[in-house]
């Protein structure tokens, strides 16, 4: 009996078991009521008298031993089980802190958005111009205050290199290798030469568009006018118009839309007129399309251009100018819900 138990000692210490399972068995084996320990247990009975003693106290000691092997290995496997179970995949997952676009980005996305309705395709031109597509092909006369040095940032004199100043200029890219028909809708960062303040900046966006056709006339531009009007503030909208001049368009105009904070009543934010000024507009001047080699006796065609931050301080009253550009983060998250 002694060589059994010390058999069974030894077999126990050497136990191993990667599964629930496999500890589940090896405790059927040793200490269920027919495993080999109870077996020991039941040949206890013919142990001589005087061997009792010793005997009971090693069958006790080995069954003590297979208890603690058995519950080790149980613990050490649920261990490994939880280990692999880390990933959950039913879990719900980390909420993800996405950016948010920039309102100048918002509000640009839906004017392209709008005309995009009309046909319009997107066209976009460089920063770095030079003075034929900024000025001189718009029709801007030699001594146009515009050209001075006090709006335009030069990066070179004559031959002139300078940043755009409006992007009108993706026009005259367009028109010079395009015939028409030309139905373009042209975002971009433009640059003034302007002192920083809540009402100006050095650099800001605007939108152009240019429609030019066979028989293209200002009741279309007008129509164009009110429906992009309506889509960006609301179907209420009005819109005027008021004679005005650009070197580039004749007749030229520039659109106020009725005040929606005060419904046109007049207040404070309209100055009490009831209207607010949004864009500048008109008939491309024929000169600009000979300029840029289109036929002006057999086309003609509207453009019209606004300031993205204008929109932008209309449609989310942002005061100052500045907030577009700090990148204060307070301000930014403001349009999170706008998407
Ligand atoms: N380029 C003008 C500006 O920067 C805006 C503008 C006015 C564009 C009238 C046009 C237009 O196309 O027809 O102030």
């Amino acid at each position: 009996m002694i060589e059994k138990i010390n058999r069974l000692r030894e077999e126990i210490e050497a136990l191993t078991a990667a599964k629930a399972e496999e500890v589940e068995n090896l405790r059927i084996k040793y200490l269920s009521k027919k495993g080999e320990i109870s077996q020991l247990f039941n040949d206890f009975r013919n142990v001589a008298a005087e061997s009792k003693r010793e005997m009971g106290q090693r069958l006790n000691e080995l069954k003590e031993l297979a208890t603690e092997k058995i519950n080790a290995l149980r613990e050490q496997v649920s261990e490994q089980a939880e280990a692999d179970n880390t990933i959950d995949l039913t879990r719900t997952a980390y909420p993800v802190a996405l950016g948010t676009r920039h309102p100048i980005s918002l509000v640009r996305n839906e004017i392209c958005d709008i005309f995009g309705r009309l046909g319009f395709s997107i066209a976009e031109g460089p920063e770095v111009e030079d003075d034929w597509h900024v000025f001189s092909a718009l029709n801007f006369a030699e001594d146009h205050p515009a050209r001075d040095m006090q709006d335009t940032f030069f990066i070179q004199r004559s031959p002139d290199v300078l940043l755009r100043t409006h992007t009108s200029s993706v026009q005259t890219r367009v028109m010079e290798h395009a015939q028409p028909p030309i139905r373009i809708i042209c975002p971009g960062r433009v640059y003034r030469n302007e002192a920083i303040s809540a009402r100006a900046h050095c650099f800001f966006h605007q939108v152009e568009a240019l429609y030019i056709d066979k028989n293209v006339t200002f009741a279309d531009l007008k129509q164009a006018l009110l429906f992009f009007a309506k889509e960006m503030f609301g179907p209420e909208t009005k819109i005027r118009l008021r004679p005005s001049y650009f070197p580039f368009t004749e007749p030229s105009a520039e659109m106020d839309i009725s005040c929606d904070l005060c419904g046109g009543k007049g207040c404070s934010f309209c100055k009490h007129t009831g209207w607010v000024e949004i864009l500048g507009c008109g008939m491309v001047d024929p000169n600009v399309l000979d300029a840029c080699g289109i036929d002006s006796k057999v086309y003609t065609g509207y453009a019209l251009g606004m300031g993205i931050e204008r929109i932008t301080n209309l449609k989310y009253r942002v005061k100052d100018l500045r907030l577009f550009s700090e990148n204060d983060q307070r301000f930014l998250e403001e349009f999170e819900s706008a998407h």
